[in-house]
């Protein structure tokens, strides 16, 4: 029996009411679940899709669909689970018929069972190679990332990623350091060249979230993965898409706000040249947060940020 590599946590979907309002899931309903995981939030748009609707579920990591199987078993062919990355949604999408459909869910960022999950690398709080591949199919790790880039290249990618006031100092250690091959290594690294400048954060959250972000090029996935959605959506179809870091939000903002106006030109240009038609209406004017007894809860909520939007 294996008793090191399953992980004995599970996730919560976060903000499940507030998901189902504005996805407005309907009866016979068809839906893309884009981070399905282990289908928490997939299992609770198809109860409120029932009867007669269905859900097309995307996950990159085969773990995670594993567990998806077994939780949306009881659906049958309702439930359809493909290995994938959500940038290509479109055409996973459209390859199976699944197009039209009437919402799409975007969760982003790790579950607590890949964060929990030996051997991933994703925390720094337990020892592991430094992998934070969502996918086994991706090419490059955290430990090719930390052992080959240039200091100047590590401290990009600490500020960018994750907005580190001490990237430089950050960068400079680890190169001195290297090579490193582990989590625990890498954070005591962090720890060295911080020491105790974050009281409330732990040193390496931010040099964690940043190699993990770079990894698994979430950013411009995202950015990718909104377009394809919107193309993908029948008329009054939405998008819903919950952010947990600033990164990520401002790229939802951004495309929402510029989905939902006609003409994007520049405010100096005198007359419209761009042509642009608005696709989507906003269906959230502002962020929406978790309500204070989920945070309470489930504390790993607290920084959930929802946005929707429908197809025009
Ligand atoms: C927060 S979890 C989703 C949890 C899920 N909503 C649930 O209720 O269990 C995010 C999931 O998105 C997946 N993911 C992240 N980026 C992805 C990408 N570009 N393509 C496909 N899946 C991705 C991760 O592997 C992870 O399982």
């Amino acid at each position: 029996m294996n008793t090191t590599t399953q992980p004995t946590v599970s996730h919560k979907p976060v903000m499940v009411g507030q998901v189902l309002r504005a996805l407005a899931v309907q009866p016979g309903g068809r839906y893309v679940d884009c981070t399905v995981g282990g289908g928490g939030h997939a299992e609770a748009i198809l109860e409120a899709a029932s009867p007669g609707g269905l859900l097309l579920g995307i996950d990159a990591d085969p773990r995670a669909l594993q567990a998806a199987h077994s939780r949306l078993a009881r659906f049958g062919d309702a439930a359809l689970l493909v290995e994938g990355n959500f940038r290509d949604v479109q055409a996973i999408c459209s390859s199976r018929g699944f197009d039209p459909v009437h919402g799409i869910l975007f969760d982003l960022g790790l579950s607590s069972l890949q964060l929990a999950e030996e051997g991933r690398g994703f925390s720094f709080q337990m020892e592991a190679p430094l992998d934070m591949r969502f996918s086994p199919q991706q090419e490059i790790t955290a430990a090719d990332i930390v052992n080959t880039y240039s200091e100047k290249a590590l401290a990009d990618l600490l500020w960018r990623y994750g907005q580190e006031l001490h990237s430089g100092r950050i960068a400079r250690r680890i190169v001195r350091d290297r090579p490193l091959e582990t989590t625990t290594q890498l954070a005591e690294t962090v720890e060295k060249a911080v020491g105790h400048r974050y009281r409330r954060l732990h040193p390496a959250t931010r040099t964690f979230q940043a190699l993990r972000i770079a990894v698994n090029e979430e950013l411009d996935n995202l950015a990718a993965a909104l377009e394809g959605s919107r193309d993908l959506l029948g008329h009054g179809g939405r998008l819903v898409v919950i952010s947990f870091h600033s990164l990520e939000a401002a790229i939802v903002k951004n495309f929402f706000r510029q989905e939902s106006h006609d003409c994007i030109c520049p405010p100096d240009v005198p007359v419209c040249v761009c042509d642009h038609k608005a696709s989507l209406k906003l269906a959230t004017r502002a962020a929406v947060r978790p309500a204070p007894s989920e945070v309470e809860a489930n504390p790993r909520c607290r920084s959930a940020r929802l946005r929707a939007a429908e197809r025009l």
